[in-house]
């Protein structure tokens, strides 16, 4: 694992904004794992301003996001897809049809996340997936002890992804329960990662994930087993890490 470390979330947010368009230049018809959260979205803004700048087209360029809640319909603000049309889709000139996130409203979830898997695999699969980490170490909605082979599947979020999530919403009870996630094989899959790690409360985490051994308990302690995963880091997701090697 590549680590770069970087001063604040705004030079982690520029430079994984140019390894995105350098991928979109060296393929223009390039495929894009996507990721939600408060982590990508500098990132995203660095894309958009560069499209404003006409250093970018997405027309050709395929997106598959990590996840999306059960539950909440694509309309629903807190819903990923909302997220994702609001903070990027809208503001580029990615086609309607080429941008993808998980389907949760069909009754068969489980034919969702097998046809889900069969559009990656039918575009070749992911170039570059864009990765952020959850507090508890997970990637996606892929919450500690799931299995490093799993594929697209139905996931009961953990309290702690729940409690971390309920800024966005009124209350706990009404943040879901549960998601459909990528897989931890599907994004092992990608021919490059790129994991963003940004601000405090992702200094434990950090710390473990780079002190410890693969383990199913750090979902994203297997990004150390791919052969191109660069980890963007910023200085106070690195304090404890630094503190504890001083
Ligand atoms: P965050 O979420 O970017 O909002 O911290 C990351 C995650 O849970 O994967």
């Amino acid at each position: 694992m590549k680590v770069i470390e970087v001063a604040d979330y705004q030079e982690m947010s520029k430079i994984a904004g140019e390894m995105i368009l350098r991928q979109i230049e060296k393929k223009r018809n390039s495929v894009l794992g996507l990721a939600t959260g408060s982590t990508p979205i500098g990132t995203y803004q660095h894309l958009i301003q560069a499209y404003r700048e006409r250093r970018v087209s997405f027309a050709e360029v395929t997106t598959f996001n990590l996840d999306e809640y059960v539950g909440l319909d694509e309309k629903h603000p807190n819903s990923y897809h909302y997220f994702m049309r609001t903070e990027l889709l809208d503001h580029i000139d990615i086609p309607d049809g080429l941008s993808h996130l998980p389907t949760v409203e069909s009754i068969d979830l489980q034919s969702e996340c097998e046809h889900y898997e069969s559009l990656i695999v039918n575009v070749k699969g992911i170039d570059l997936q864009l990765l952020g980490i959850g507090v508890n170490g997970h990637i996606g909605f892929n919450e500690p002890g799931t299995s490093f082979s799993s594929r697209t599947h139905v996931v009961e979020l953990t309290e702690t992804t729940r409690r971390a999530n309920v800024r966005f919403f009124n209350s706990i009870d009404e943040v879901p329960t549960h998601a459909v996630s990528m897989g931890i094989d599907t994004i092992m899959r990608s021919r490059e990662i790129i994991l963003l790690i940004s601000g405090e409360s992702k200094a434990e985490v950090l710390d473990r994930l780079l002190r410890e051994d693969v383990t199913e308990e750090i979902p994203a302690s297997i990004l150390k087993r791919h052969n191109n995963v660069t980890l963007i880091a910023d200085q106070a997701a690195l304090s404890i890490y630094k503190t504890n090697r001083s």
